[in-house]
């Protein structure tokens, strides 16, 4: 019978097996596919394993601590952490548009990788254990929809660990290529993944830089964090996690409107939130959050976070709207 222990266990002999004496390299963003993978190959093959971080600046409020702390002591792996946020805002200056912004996250993930993994492969690697193994947290649906060529990929670049250059020749370690995303998830509390990192909700590997509606800057980001934050707070007070499939939290950076706090005129920006309900995102529907618990986080987001005077939600479907804005 399938138990997430015996399933752990095969699937930890599958790698020890496929990896042997080899090396293997693993990228980290943080979310839970990448997160539960890496675990299990360092379970199979323990310091052979190399993960990488990249930290691009781009992530919410207490992520990249998940990575480098939470994870490390839960799973022991051996974490190499690039901090990329300068050369990601310095990339992004002055660019507006959703796609090129995209584009320019993706392009910059690679080159920030590929340096990291030469560096690896001539630090951790020699003759007899070359680095030869790239772990990839794919899991079912993704073979399922690659083959299908599902048409959603074309409504907006995505970004994923891909097309590597020729002088890095890696095997693929799938280890979750045959499991759906709620089996990932037992596996990951089986081998001691953070809860954090296995409840965690869809976010885009672009993180937060397309729910900037604007230029992505420093300022920026630190408010939008402030609100995300208040919003999973609240959400989680609510017991609401596990209802909606994600709400996405934007701000619309190049937006002002006029409102009153204190005595005082604003002249701050709006925050919209976007909770969803969905099954495989898809096709999504707005979520009926309870009134008390939107009434909360708009009177918290506004009372803490500087420049922003306003609340709004989004009840548009998928169709026609897409769940990121951007
Ligand atoms: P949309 O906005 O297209 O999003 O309705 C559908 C789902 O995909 C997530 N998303 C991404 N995930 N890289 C990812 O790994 C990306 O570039 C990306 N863009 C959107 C989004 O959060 C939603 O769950």
């Amino acid at each position: 019978t399938w138990t997430p222990a015996n399933m752990a266990e095969e699937l930890v002999a599958q790698v020890r097996e496929q990896v042997g004496e080899s090396r293997a390299l693993c990228a980290l963003s943080g979310g839970v596919d990448s997160s539960v993978a890496g675990a299990l190959v360092q379970k199979a093959i323990g310091d052979q394993l190399t993960c990488v971080f990249v930290d691009h600046g781009l992530l919410r409020d207490g992520e990249a601590e998940q990575v480098e702390k939470d994870f490390v002591t839960a799973t022991g792996v051996d974490l190499v952490v690039i901090d990329a946020k300068e050369q990601f805002l310095t990339a992004l200056a002055g660019v507006s548009d959703p796609e090129e912004k995209r584009k320019i996250i993706g392009r910059e993930f690679i080159r920030v990788f590929e340096q990291a993994a030469r560096d690896i492969v001539h630090d951790r690697g020699d003759e007899e254990h070359p680095v030869e193994f790239l772990v990839q947290g794919t899991l079912y649906p993704d073979v399922v929809e690659s083959g299908g060529g599902a048409g959603a990929a074309n409504i907006k670049s995505h970004h994923n660990v891909g097309g590597l250059p020729e002088d890095l020749k890696f095997s693929l370690v799938e280890p979750l290529k045959a499991l759906f995303k709620d089996e990932v998830r037992q596996v990951g509390l089986q081998l001691g993944v953070p809860e954090g990192i296995v409840w965690r909700q869809p976010f885009p590997g672009p993180g937060l830089g397309i729910r900037i509606i604007g230029e992505v800057t420093a300022e920026r980001l630190d408010i939008l964090r402030a609100a995300d934050k208040i919003a999973r707070e609240e959400l989680s007070a609510a017991d609401l996690d596990r209802d909606i499939w994600q709400c996405p939290v934007v701000l619309l950076a190049d937006i002002r409107s006029v409102g009153v706090q204190g005595d005082g005129r604003t002249y701050g920006h709006p925050i919209v939130l976007r909770p969803v309900s969905s099954e495989d995102a898809m096709t999504a529907d707005w979520t009926r959050l309870p009134y008390d618990v939107l009434a909360k986080i708009s009177n918290r987001i506004t009372n803490e976070v500087p420049d922003v005077n306003r609340v709004v939600l989004d009840v548009t479907s998928k169709p026609p709207g897409t769940i990121e804005w951007e």
